[in-house]
């Protein structure tokens, strides 16, 4: 796991890092399609716009297939806040991508255990992911993978915590009880999974979760540092979310940019 701490341009970072692969696998055409894990929330905005932007300047995504890493269950696709239709607002309504090159888990599937082991097939079926970009929560969560989630888990139904729910109530005009209470997500072991994996990190709220990520043993109680023993995670923080990482921290693991 590596850190590489930037000043205020995390999104640009990761969408040019997403272009290079993208363009470095086009050019060597291995498999099919290139496999892109991706997040939503707050974090991620800046990331789709500069996505977006390369996009209009010729990025394609005609060999990307999409894997979204969450979505809530039990919120209509159609809600405004869900994940769908977050998707679509940033992302898959501005870029040219067919419907069959997208892929969000169903959280109104009729039986969301099949839907869930499902995806798990299919992500495999394309040959494992090759690019995961995820933000953090608080409480150092990756996609819905709460604390205590096992290191090894797959795609699952997950109980959301207060922590989360309260989190994301932002989202939903700041009333608690607004939030859905359970998600789909990809799990911890899905994550090791991919061959690489990029975790975003802005403002003074994802400080503590960083901290632990990087000074702090292995541990479920914070998920974020399952990926200690990842071979390839960059964590792209600007200084507010990395400012609680000791100078000696940053010396080891620091990066001014990411490894070729
Ligand atoms: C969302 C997801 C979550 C968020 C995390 C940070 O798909 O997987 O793990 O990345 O909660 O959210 P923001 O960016 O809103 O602070």
């Amino acid at each position: 796991m590596y850190l590489i701490e930037t000043e205020d341009n995390v999104g640009f970072l990761t969408a040019s890092y997403i272009k290079n692969r993208i363009e470095t696998f086009v050019s060597t055409k291995s498999k099919p399609y290139f496999v892109l894990a991706l997040p939503t929330g707050g974090t991620s905005v800046d990331l789709y716009r500069n996505l977006v932007k390369f996009h209009q300047e010729g990025l394609s995504f005609d060999k990307v297939v999409t894997f979204n890493l969450d979505e809530y269950v039990g919120l209509p696709e159609n809600h405004p806040e869900s994940y769908h239709s977050f998707m679509a607002k940033n992302f898959f309504d501005h870029i040219k991508i067919q419907k069959e090159q997208i892929n969000i888990l169903n959280g109104n599937a009729a039986d969301l255990y099949k839907e869930c082991a499902n995806y798990e097939e299919k992500i495999k079926n394309y040959g494992g992911i090759d690019l995961l970009i995820g933000g953090i929560g608080q409480n150092g969560h990756i996609a819905f993978n709460e604390p205590e989630s096992a290191f090894d888990s797959s795609t699952r139904v997950v109980n959301l915590t207060s922590n989360t729910i309260a989190a994301n109530a932002r989202f939903f005009n700041n009333d608690i009880s607004l939030v859905p209470t359970r998600a789909l997500t990809v799990g911890l072991g899905t994550i090791m999974n991919a061959k690489e994996v990029i975790i975003m990190a802005t403002g003074p709220k994802k400080a503590q979760a960083l901290y632990h990520a990087f000074e702090d043993k292995q541990s479920t109680a914070w998920p974020v540092t399952v990926l200690q023993k990842h071979p390839r995670t960059f964590i792209i923080a600007d200084k507010a979310a990395a400012a609680e990482i000791s100078k000696t921290t940053k010396q080891n693991y620091g990066l001014c940019s990411f490894i070729n």
